[in-house]
């Protein structure tokens, strides 16, 4: 099935349907409010820029395909299915919104699970997902904030954000703001950092400086940093070097270059408990609220009777 985007997509200002997609041109698409939205690239874009998410553009340009799955059952299917609890069943045939999809892994495995995706991204991520997908009718881009997204309320049967919330400046506020937009009866599933032990709170200390370092600086520091990989895993000293000098322990070393980096450039991290999110969910009025072994990873389902009003 071919996703015909167009026919979903409102002013994120005033909520009006935009005009026919013929308007919309190579350029740019107007809403009667006054408020014009550009076409570059191929990708509708709904904010003026990658705002605080600028070192997500320099990363996913240069991991543009790290992640991706070449086979069924790769990585990060086998991390989809982890953090979410989604089997193909609960995907096949549904409107899915991935919220924060970088260069598209998870994307990727929606869509060959036989959904409609439609993904967003703040930064220019989008870009490289979009290359990656390019084959796939079933699967759609477009840049935009999580805070101000063009689609009506009650629009999707499923939305899920894998690793995106966190790095927002108010990730229960961001969560909220999904709601909406899941049709009642739809399922919503979220994985967020959690509280971790004392090695993030050495981590965090670094972040003070890593996220004012130059991205291509910073990315070549994770180069360096990744031989540390085999001093981690000596009994004993180990644990002691990785609690001086946090980095990722992804056995691929390409893995762990985009790991480290994704770790300490990114503007805002929150870390979060599970009870917290649950809370989220129990006061958005989600039911069947499950909180997954992936921590912190909860989904939950908007009830039958909720009206957009209620979380709108
Ligand atoms: C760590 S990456 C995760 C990407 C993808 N979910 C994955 O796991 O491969 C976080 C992504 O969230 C996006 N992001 C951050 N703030 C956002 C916002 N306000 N709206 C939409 N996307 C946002 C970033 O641009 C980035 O691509």
């Amino acid at each position: 099935m071919t996703l015909d985007l167009n026919s979903l997509l409102v002013c994120p200002g005033c909520r009006a349907s935009l005009p026919p997609p013929i308007l919309w041109g190579e350029e740019e698409r107007r809403c009667a409010c006054g408020r014009s939205y550009a076409l570059s690239r191929g990708i509708p874009r709904f904010v003026a820029s990658d705002a605080y998410a600028g070192s997500f553009s320099f990363e996913w340009q240069h991991h543009r395909r790290t992640q991706l799955d070449t086979t069924p059952n790769g990585e990060s299917e086998r991390t989809f299915r982890r953090k979410t609890a989604f089997t193909p069943e609960d995907l096949r045939g549904r409107l899915v919104l991935e919220v924060g999809c970088g260069m598209g892994r998870f994307a990727e495995v929606a869509s060959r699970w036989g959904a409609d995706v439609v993904a967003v991204d703040l930064s220019l991520a989008v870009e490289a997902a979009r290359e990656n997908l390019a084959e796939r009718p079933n699967v759609a881009f477009l840049q935009a904030d999580c805070f101000a997204l063009p689609f009506a309320p009650e629009t999707f049967d499923v939305i899920y954000s894998i690793g995106v919330l966190h790095h927002t400046p108010d990730c229960g506020a961001a969560f909220r703001t999904l709601v909406p937009l899941l049709k009642p009866g739809g399922t919503i599933a979220i994985w967020v950092y959690a509280t971790m032990g004392r090695w993030a709170v050495v981590a965090n200390a670094y972040r003070r400086l890593t996220t004012r370092t130059p991205h291509r600086l910073l990315h070549a520091l994770c180069y360096v940093a990744v031989p540390l990989y085999y001093l981690h895993r000596l009994p004993l000293l180990g644990a002691v070097t990785q609690m001086l000098f946090p980095t990722s322990m992804h056995p691929r070393a390409t893995w762990r270059v985009l790991d480290t980096f994704d770790w300490y450039s990114p503007r805002y991290q929150s870390l979060h408990t599970p009870d917290e999110v649950r809370e989220w969910f129990e006061l958005a009025g989600l039911t069947e609220i499950r909180v997954l072994e992936a921590p912190v990873a909860v989904r939950g389902v908007r009830s039958r009777g909720a009206s957009a009003e209620d979380n709108g």
